[in-house]
């Protein structure tokens, strides 16, 4: 079923879509995550920001059961990940950073071919479903390969849900795409989490977390090092000061207090690229 829509709000009784607790992981010697702890209120959207190589995709690859933890909990859509990775896959979808669709195909077949896959019915009317709520009834009938980078993402998305997921974690959904197209597929994230369902995404872009996010987790050196909603971020930095009176701290400025790099505006692209 699906779950009241933008409950952030931890001290209700309704239980969290997923509740991590304590998850370390090492590769070898690289000790990556190191004792991580958040929680997602269902029908919310959660961003894990955090620079190239701060662990994102292994906490999304541990939560969507790809990957065993060292140690720890998760529990996702009431599941454990690692004693029920079953029912944790049957709740879940995943995109990872890089668009999964087939090229050869048209959108419309990509989406019968996952509808198919997943044993159901109807999958004529799922694929058409699908394209109207993402704006690609005109383009469905067209190779995918003649799709813009945005097409691309947006039939990504609309494929991962088919089978209707209670949680949907999207590693990077707008890298590399243009600015349009970001905003376009933001605005399918934000519809996805009216209608109920529980996004985790990750980011390296503040810009994405500050538009879209419910509450946003900071990951650095294999930890939280701050989570929250964006006023309750912004109130981590003292008060803006006589200059600064009409200035509210972006979330950049959070970002680099709290990790500790003097980076100024125009280097944070590549410190966090
Ligand atoms: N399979 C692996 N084996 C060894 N090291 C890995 C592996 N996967 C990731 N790493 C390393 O772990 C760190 C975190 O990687 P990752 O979770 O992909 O970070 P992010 O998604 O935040 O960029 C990086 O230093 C990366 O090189
Ligand atoms: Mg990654």
């Amino acid at each position: 079923m699906r779950t009241e829509k933008g409950n952030t709000d931890m001290s209700t009784t309704t239980a969290p879509a997923i509740r991590v607790q304590g998850i370390q992981k090492s590769y070898k010697e690289l000790h990556v995550l190191r004792g991580v702890d958040f929680e997602v209120a269902p029908g919310s959207i959660f961003a894990l920001l955090g620079s190239n190589g701060a662990g994102k995709t292994t906490m999304i690859r541990i939560l969507s059961t790809l990957l065993k933890q060292d140690a720890g909990t998760a529990v996702v859509a009431g599941s454990d990940v690692a004693t029920d990775a079953f029912s944790v896959r049957e709740a879940i979808s995943l995109t990872g950073q890089f668009a999964a669709v087939d090229e050869i195909l048209s959108g419309k077949e990509n989406l019968v071919l996952v509808a198919k896959l997943r044993h159901l019915k109807n999958t004529d009317q799922i694929a058409d479903d699908l394209l109207a709520r993402f704006s690609l009834t005109e383009a469905g009938s067209r190779k995918v390969a003649t799709y813009s980078g945005g097409m691309r993402r947006r039939l990504d998305i609309a494929m991962s849900l088919i089978g209707q997921p209670k949680v949907l974690f999207l590693d990077e959904p707008t890298t590399g795409l243009d600015p349009e197209a970001r905003i376009e597929v933001w605005q399918v994230i934000k519809e996805l989490a009216t209608q109920g369902t529980t996004v985790l995404l990750t980011t390296q872009y503040l810009d994405e977390a500050e538009q879209l996010a419910d509450r946003i987790a900071i990951l650095h050196q294999g930890r939280i090092i701050a989570n929250g909603t964006l006023g309750e971020l912004k109130q981590l930095l003292p008060p803006a000061t006589v200059e600064y009176v009409e200035k509210q701290p972006t979330l950049e400025e959070i970002f680099l207090a709290l990790v500790g790099t003097g980076s100024k505006n125009n280097e944070l692209s590549e410190d966090l690229s």
